[in-house]
């Protein structure tokens, strides 16, 4: 089988989330889609090299998703980057050349508060250059990130709203 979109999906405490959950659970309804839970599949951080090269190999584009934690993924998906990325990219098949992937991520703050004026003083673009600059190395395309702001618990149904739509729209891009 052929997926068109892995969702590699990052977060240690899916049980507790609200957005990342609920994007997760709409998306693996769409048979074209695998969500791929890296905290669920390898509780101990040590994944298995040949299924995660075998479902990356059927895919023909990535989803990197993640809670923002402290300006950046949280550890899942570092530790599935070093472990997996890394024997195939400088292995003799670097199958991922050529494969759009696009960052998904969720944030506590505002997107006002990820401007040079903002609270945090760098933009969302700034802090995702280290995803880029790893998408660039293993020769993917970088596809343009989305961004979702002030989540919570208690974000609106019109918040969540579009927050669905903009997902499934970047994902009928890819
Ligand atoms: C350990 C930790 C660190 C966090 N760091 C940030 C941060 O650097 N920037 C930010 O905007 N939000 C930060 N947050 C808020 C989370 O991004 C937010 O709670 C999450 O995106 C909500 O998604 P969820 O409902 O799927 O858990 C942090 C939350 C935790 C628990």
């Amino acid at each position: 089988m052929c997926n068109k979109v892995t969702i590699i999906l990052s977060h240690p405490n899916l049980d507790n989330s609200f957005i990342n959950k609920h994007l997760a659970d709409i998306n693996r309804k769409n048979d074209k889609i695998l969500v791929h839970h890296l905290d669920k599949i390898a509780p101990n951080g040590y994944f298995d090299l040949e299924t995660e090269k075998r479902i990356l190999r059927e895919s023909t584009a990535v989803v990197w998703q993640f809670p923002v934690y402290w300006y950046n993924c949280p550890a899942s998906l570092r530790l599935w980057q070093d472990q997996v990325l890394s024997p195939i990219v400088y292995g003799d098949d670097n199958f991922l050349k050529g494969k759009p992937v696009a960052v998904v991520f969720t944030a506590g703050a505002t997107e006002e508060h990820y401007r040079h004026e903002g609270l945090n003083r760098f933009t969302a673009e700034e802090m995702l250059v280290p995803f880029k600059m790893t998408a660039n190395a293993c020769g993917m395309v970088w596809h343009r990130p989305l961004g979702i702001y002030g989540c919570g618990p208690d974000m609106g149904a019109g918040a969540l709203g579009d927050a669905e739509s903009d997902y499934a729209r970047l994902i009928e891009e890819l």
